[in-house]
């Protein structure tokens, strides 16, 4: 194998992706899957986490989400695309790693109490589901990744990714796992098109990258923008105003956004215009993957069979890993 820094990333397959997944981070997969060697992993254990008793809704959007992988550009030639439930290491090393975190340590992890706030958990919460940062700790380790793109609610999981290394490399008798960094993306957080702080399919504000023309038309023109900006002519703000933040995160002129942010806030340009701007910059983004998108989710069994080869490459790499672990813990390796 090469000695390029590896990175990991990788999703659970609950539902098809959406924008945010796009600017939080597949859009930087792409660009870093021709200088890295890059795993992409369809993380279908973690999104049985809670969804313990729909295994069925896991199984259907592992298809869906290989999907949106190759219309946003993932090139199966360059990234290993591979499924964590066909990695058996993955789940031995979340065996071990349970026995040097702490309980208070997982229930500390603020984005894991977000969630379970939000998903309205008290006792029901699974307890697959308060210690997935550890089986995350063991995917990213697992193949000693470096470099991890995500978005800012995953840096949680990265800190105690790096506890874990620190606590399991000092009791082997050399290190075997290696510190990782999170890789932020310039929108590490979209907001949904509703306002609400993030864009979240439990939240029902997303934008699909299959969105409909309609959709897309639809979902512009009904952002909130300044609610004080009545007149054209008003001057207008530009914090907190949807269609601004958007611009930024997709518009790929800066300069024009930066010129209409001064007009706007000078006064003199309506919001008609900015979302007329944004609609046409997000249409022209999303249709060529909704377009390539709709011929490769005919083909399911393409998309399983490039999972299951990227599943086989990865399968040795993590094993590896987990030998090691295991030779440095003391335990018999057969
Ligand atoms: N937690 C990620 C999500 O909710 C998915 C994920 C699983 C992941 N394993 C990972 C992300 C390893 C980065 C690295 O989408």
């Amino acid at each position: 194998m090469s000695s390029k820094t590896i990175i990991l990333t990788g999703d659970r397959p609950t539902g098809p992706l959406h924008l945010g997944h796009y600017v939080g981070s597949l859009r930087q997969r792409v660009a870093l899957q021709n200088d890295y060697q890059q795993f992409v992993l369809v993380a279908d254990l973690q999104g049985l986490t809670d969804n313990g008793s729909d295994p069925q809704k896991i199984r259907n959007n592992i298809p869906e989400v290989l999907a949106d992988y190759l219309a946003a550009g993932i090139d199966p030639s360059l990234t290993t695309l591979c499924l964590q439930s066909a990695l058996p290491a993955l789940a031995e090393l979340t065996v071990l790693y349970m026995n040097i975190v702490t309980v208070a340590r997982v229930e500390r992890n603020p984005t894991v109490k977000n969630e379970i706030v939000q998903k309205g958990f008290t006792r029901t919460l699974p307890v697959g589901f308060l210690v997935y940062p550890i089986s995350q700790a063991a995917d990213i380790t697992a193949f000693k990744a470096s470099l991890v793109p995500v978005g800012d609610d995953q840096l949680p999981m990265i800190e105690q990714t790096n506890e874990i290394v620190h606590k399991m490399n000092s009791l082997l008798p050399e290190p075997v796992l290696y510190h990782c960094k999170a890789l932020l993306s310039e929108t590490s957080r979209l907001p949904g098109i509703d306002g609400n702080v993030k864009m979240s399919k439990s939240l029902g504000n997303t934008l699909l990258l299959s969105a409909s023309e309609e959709v897309i038309h639809r979902a512009v023109h009904a952002m909130y923008t300044d609610a004080n900006h009545l007149k054209v002519t008003d001057p207008g703000q530009i914090d907190g105003n949807m269609v601004f933040t958007y611009l930024d995160a997709f518009h790929p002129n800066k300069v024009k956004v930066a010129e209409m942010k001064t007009h706007y806030q000078n006064g003199g340009l309506g919001d008609r215009t900015c979302k007329n701007e944004l609609e046409v910059c997000l249409q022209e983004l999303i249709a060529p993957m909704r377009e390539r998108r709709a011929t490769y989710i005919q083909d399911k069994g393409m998309l399983m069979s490039l999972l299951k080869q990227g599943s086989e490459k990865a399968h040795e790499v993590t094993q590896n890993t987990l030998r090691e672990v295991k030779q440095g813990l003391g335990l018999p390796v057969f």
